[in-house]
């Protein structure tokens, strides 16, 4: 095993869990899972998600998780490491190319975030309805250079956590944030129990209607548990790298799937309590967070600070995701090019400055940035989790599955014999037919080729 003691690395179990938590609850959790589950008919949408979560990806983060930690190295690293021949190393593109295509559209939500705590702060939504924010939000999107240089904004955050490295800044701010984002949501949720429609949002969230399921709902359900398990794009690999070898990675694993699905439900209580109870419909979409909420406040008691607490709350889990979408690009200039963090980052800055600038731009009025009848934003949110990285994924899958040896990978996953792996046959063969069958078999049906 390879000693990285020397390292900067994660220097405590509970700091490496809060990390991987940090990257996995985002906006994917509060701003994306919701609309999802209004889009697909509410609660048969969860449960499907919930087996995905457990059954798919809770292997497939354990292997990303050991591949980093064995290797201890950024994703190009490790792939060429654990197989120095063939083409596997070539998933480090896809990773590298997924970090850019996620984090393009993503700071653009995470600069809306920014903007509308600002905006919170300063009292501008007072007096609105859901129309009058409506009319905001959509006056906000059409001025691109405004949200761009929020955009951009986000990007300085980020980057000022990441400047300061792995144990003083990612693990720092992780280990500050998301005990934060906890109770800020849950302070919340507590908030939606005296909503005079709770239990009509209760009911939408929890008792499934299968009507509405078909294959568009699967790959979805898929798509939503790998963005939000930030699986298939480096990030578990790379915050694997710099966990220490005495950790255990499946209690980790299931530490991280637990709190995403329990934050994803704080979100959904959250949310269609007061989607119901102010009347607004609970198709709003992409937009729901953004336009739904700001009007809600205004006439729920004590709602100006709820305001700022939530876009405060929903710039944490930004903040900690985005971190960790970025470093995988950092760490693959600083180890591969021997490249000081500061430069890595400039040069991260740089690219995203035009992406997402290009992202943001693309959903004015006037834009040409459409493509197949999609705005650039929308492609990249869309497709980075319905294809990407569940491509990604599978790829991963076979990998640890077929080629790499089955003693290193016990080895890896039980510290070295520290741990029990009780479930390792299991969770071996997950990775080695059912992810990829299933994963194959939802893509074909979704081409229209079965
Ligand atoms: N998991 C993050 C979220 O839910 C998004 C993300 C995807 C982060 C992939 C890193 C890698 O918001």
């Amino acid at each position: 095993m390879t000693d990285h003691s020397n390292k900067d690395g994660f220097k405590s179990n509970l700091g490496s869990i809060l990390a991987l938590a940090g990257s996995a609850v985002g906006l994917g959790n509060i701003w994306r899972f919701p609309y999802m589950v209004a889009e697909n008919g509410g609660s048969a949408f969860i449960l499907i998600y919930i087996i995905m979560v457990f059954a798919i990806c809770v292997p497939a983060f354990m292997a990303e998780v050991a591949i980093g930690r064995n290797t201890g190295l950024n994703i190009f690293g490790a792939f060429r490491k654990l197989a120095p021949k063939g083409w596997w190393f070539q998933i480090g593109t896809l990773g590298i190319l997924g970090s850019f295509v996620i984090s393009s559209f993503y700071i653009v939500i995470g600069g809306w975030t920014l903007a509308f705590l600002a905006r919170s702060i300063v009292g501008s939504f007072n007096g609105m309805n859901a129309s009058d924010v409506s009319v905001l939000f959509a006056n906000f999107v059409d001025t691109p250079i405004e949200t761009s240089a929020w955009a951009l904004g986000f990007v300085v955050i980020s980057v000022a956590v990441l400047i300061s490295g792995v144990a003083k800044g990612i693990e720092r701010f992780n280990k500050i944030l998301m005990p934060m984002l906890l109770g800020l949501m849950i302070i919340m949720a507590i908030n939606s129990l005296f909503l005079s429609h709770f239990w009509e949002g209760m009911k939408f969230l929890f008792q499934p209607d299968f009507s509405h399921v078909n294959t568009h709902t699967v790959i979805s359900a898929l798509g939503q548990a790998f963005f939000s398990m930030s699986l298939g794009m480096g990030s578990i690999i790379t915050y694997g790298s710099y966990m220490r070898k005495q950790d255990n990675i499946m209690k980790s694993t299931f530490s991280v799937a637990t709190i995403g699905i329990l934050i994803s439900v704080l979100a959904g209580i959250i949310i269609f309590p007061a989607v119901f109870s102010f009347d607004i419909p609970a198709e709003a979409g992409d937009r729901l967070a953004f336009v739904t909420f700001p009007a809600i406040f205004q006439v729920m008691p004590g709602g100006y600070l709820f305001g700022i607490m939530f876009f405060m709350l929903l710039l944490v889990a930004a903040v900690t995701s985005n971190i960790s979408l970025l470093e995988v690009i950092v760490a693959y200039l600083t180890q591969e090019y021997k490249m000081k963090r500061g430069i890595a980052l400039a040069i991260v800055v740089a690219v995203l400055s035009v992406t997402g600038t290009l992202c943001a731009f693309s959903l004015s009025s006037d834009t040409s940035l459409i493509i197949g009848g999609r705005s650039l934003f929308d492609l990249f949110n869309y497709f980075s989790a319905a294809y990407l990285l569940p491509i990604c994924g599978l790829l991963i899958s076979i990998f640890v599955g077929w080629k790499w040896n089955k003693n290193s990978l016990k080895q890896e996953i039980s510290s070295n014999g520290l741990y029990p792996v009780r479930y390792f046959p299991f969770f071996r063969f997950m990775l080695r037919f059912i992810i990829p069958i299933f994963i194959i078999f939802v893509f074909l049906y979704a081409l229209g080729i079965m």
